[in-house]
């Protein structure tokens, strides 16, 4: 699959959460996300322990039942957001902006035409893990820098990504739709793959790095 033409800091500076501009009709060879996943898995885990595994959906009917479950989770955040709302009395209109961004994935996840489940061996929930703050980011970091080198890898080929969990609320139901043995193994997010419409994009407005970034004393 061709690259686009980006530099390093470009790619960087330009892989957003992209919702409303994915293609839904442009299908998505498997052999680009063979490629994508071939680069997320030069990403590090802890103690060589390759303990991830990646669920790759494309069938349209697994699709379509698991849009349902993250609808239902998304009905919930949105609930949450309401009530967030009128304890500020009024809305922040970027924030309005993510917020139909986020509704309309939810309402067209089905047709996005690939669903990537990052998941672990293991569960996030066991007791030993649970209360064990080691436990708990040696697992997380081992998955989450292969996911977003394929996130980076996607963009790199035309493609947009987002990082979504809006579905892990109904985590269980979700894996048994693609036979996940949910009782030993932790999805922890879902991602969403099309091409984009356009490739251009913007830089995030973050906050100030001196807001962020403390040198030598906190
Ligand atoms: C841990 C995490 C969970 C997220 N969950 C969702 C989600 O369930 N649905 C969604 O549409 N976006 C989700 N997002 C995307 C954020 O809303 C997104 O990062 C934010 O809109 C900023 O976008 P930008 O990186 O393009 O600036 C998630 C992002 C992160 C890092």
């Amino acid at each position: 699959m061709p690259l686009l033409d980006l530099t390093p800091d470009e790619l960087l500076k330009t892989t957003r959460s992209v919702r409303k501009r994915l293609d839904l009709v442009k299908p998505v060879p498997m052999s680009v996300i063979d490629e994508c996943m071939d680069l997320a898995i030069q990403a590090p885990t802890s103690t060589y322990g390759e303990n991830w595994r990646f669920m790759i959906v494309t069938d349209p009917d697994k699709k379509k039942a698991i849009a349902e479950w993250y609808k239902k989770g998304h009905d919930l955040f949105e609930l949450r957001q309401n009530s967030a709302e009128e304890e500020l009395n009024g809305a922040h209109s970027a924030k309005n902006r993510v917020l139909s961004s986020i509704n309309y994935l939810a309402e067209n996840l089905k047709d996005i035409p690939v669903l990537m489940i990052p998941c672990i061996l293991g569960r996030l929930d066991a007791e030993q893990v649970a209360y064990n703050v080691q436990y708990q980011a040696t697992m997380y970091a081992s998955i989450i820098p292969a996911v977003w080198n394929f996130m980076l890898a996607a963009r790199a080929r035309g493609m947009g990504t987002c990082w979504t969990t809006l579905h892990l609320p109904f985590e269980r139901e979700v894996g048994k739709i693609v036979g996940i043995p949910v009782e030993e193994v932790t999805q922890i997010a879902m991602i969403p793959v099309a091409f984009t419409l356009g490739t251009k994009f913007k830089a995030a407005a973050r906050r100030p790095l001196n807001e962020v970034m403390r040198l030598n004393d906190w």
